[in-house]
């Protein structure tokens, strides 16, 4: 019924719990995909997806595809949730030098049923999306400071696009968490993200890392204004 492209199942491992086994968060996730809308678990939703808890430190990002619908627009459409986890798992996997990163991934289950249904399988953030704390419906956690979290948040774009040859392309408040634990930044929701090819125009490449840094300025202006 699924297709299941476990892409890794070790990289989180680490920081999860080991009596649950891959199989089991795998049967779980399939679980909560076909049961669906699970109040109880709901972590956060976007535009394209709702977040639901899965046991041992992972969450399900489950897509819904609208592409077929009529109001849908072609030119908006963004990512495969392959190419989604994809691009994701690079980022998770990074080197960079800051404390900035993407949650782990873990793999992605495509309804070969229910065809316009996916989900992303990854690490679950315990963290504050920065977009609740502008709006005043969540708290920054202890030992926040603005400066040191945007400087080290740029230079982690910075390395997207320049190591890594990504452009984020929703690098809005909404897709921007704060870890609890040590007020760092983390990046989700590669779901509009593009990648760099040689061939690509260099004033492509600008326009597009531009729209990265406009959407970065807002959310440090915005959070600036009621910090
Ligand atoms: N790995 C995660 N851990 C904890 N919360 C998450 C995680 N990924 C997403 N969320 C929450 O769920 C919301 C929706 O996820 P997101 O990937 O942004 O979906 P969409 O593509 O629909 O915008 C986010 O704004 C965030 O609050
Ligand atoms: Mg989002």
């Amino acid at each position: 019924m699924f297709d299941d492209t476990i892409i890794s199942m070790e990289v989180i491992r680490s920081n999860a719990d080991k009596l649950i086994t891959p199989e089991t968060i795998k049967e779980t996730a399939i679980a909560k995909l076909l049961e669906f809308e699970q109040e109880e678990f709901f972590i956060g939703e976007g535009n394209a997806a709702k977040v639901y808890d899965l046991p041992g430190g992972y969450c399900l990002k489950i897509i819904t595809d609208k592409s077929n619908e009529p109001s849908s627009d072609m030119f908006l459409k963004g990512n495969s949730p392959h190419q989604e986890a994809m691009i994701q798992q690079q980022m998770s996997r990074a080197t960079f030098d800051g404390a900035t990163r993407a949650p782990g991934m873990f793999g992605v289950l495509q309804a070969t049923t229910q065809a316009d249904t996916n989900a992303i399988i990854m690490e679950r953030l315990d963290a504050v999306n920065l977009q609740h704390v502008i709006n005043g419906t969540a708290e920054l956690p202890d030992g926040f400071d603005i400066h040191p979290f945007f400087d080290d948040l740029e230079a982690y774009v910075k390395h997207m696009h320049k190591q890594e040859k990504l452009v984020h392309m929703d690098l809005h408040a909404r897709n921007i968490m704060i870890d609890r634990e040590t007020a760092t930044p983390r990046v989700i929701d590669f779901g509009n993200s593009i990648r760099t090819t040689d061939t690509t125009p260099e004033i492509q490449i600008h326009t597009n890392e531009d729209q990265d840094w406009t959407s970065l300025d807002k959310a440090f202006n915005d959070l600036d204004k009621i910090n």
